[in-house]
């Protein structure tokens, strides 16, 4: 791949009433960037960063609509001037996080989608770029984020550090889940690291060994 210059550089904002990770994804100072996930009580904070490294923010990329996750994007949105990306699968829960079967503790500000994201979309920013991957289950419109030159991807609340995403919620379902783990993440490489959107990053090799959900999966169980 044509990928060049320094490896990409990976921030974690960790936040919110249920600790959602919102990552910060650049190659270099006063370059381009990234915003994945903007959990409540993050944007400032992001955007202080972005500040201080004097970075552009070209897109913020929601894994998928639920409000842990969105909860400040309209407002970093509005900092940065970057457009929102998301699969238009969950855009309704964007568009009104404040009526969800478990409801935020504080009113979140809707925000629409302004680049619509399905499988196979491949996004640029600075010298790198990234592949959508769309891994439904979670939620309808979840994605993944696959960054395979540098090999590491971001998979929100698809797959966790030895856990995978809750599947009780609207539109989620076990059945899509385990197609989206078992024929889409498992079948990448061994040492490309996960960025999950709770709790601590991974590989896909530790993952397809220690972790019981996907070992029940593929039949290991
Ligand atoms: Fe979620």
């Amino acid at each position: 791949m044509e990928n060049s210059g320094p490896p990409i550089s990976v921030e974690k904002f960790e936040d919110g009433p249920v600790w959602t990770i919102g990552y910060l994804v650049y190659r270099k100072p006063a370059g381009e960037a990234i915003v994945i996930d903007v959990p409540m009580w993050s944007g400032e904070k992001i955007y202080r960063r972005v500040r201080e490294l004097g970075l552009t923010v070209k897109y913020i990329v929601a894994t998928h609509g639920h409000w842990d996750h969105t909860g400040e994007m309209r407002r970093l949105k509005d900092l940065t001037g970057a457009r929102v990306c998301a699969n238009v699968g969950d855009e309704w829960m964007m568009k009104d996080p404040n009526g969800m079967v478990i409801s935020p503790p504080e009113k979140i500000e809707p925000v629409s989608i302004d680049v619509p994201l399905t499988d196979g979309v491949r996004l640029e920013f600075d010298d790198a770029h990234f592949e959508i991957v769309h891994t439904p289950g979670h939620s309808a419109g979840s994605v993944c984020l696959y960054f395979e030159t540098e090999g590491i991807i971001f998979t929100g609340d698809t797959l966790f550090a030895g856990s995978i995403g809750r599947v009780d919620l609207p539109t989620g379902s076990m059945d899509e889940i385990s197609t989206s783990i078992t024929g889409r993440l498992m079948t990448l490489p061994d040492q490309v690291r996960i960025f999950p959107g709770h709790g601590p990053d991974s590989t896909i090799g530790k993952e397809r060994i220690g972790n019981q959900f996907v070992r029940m999966m593929t039949g290991k169980v």
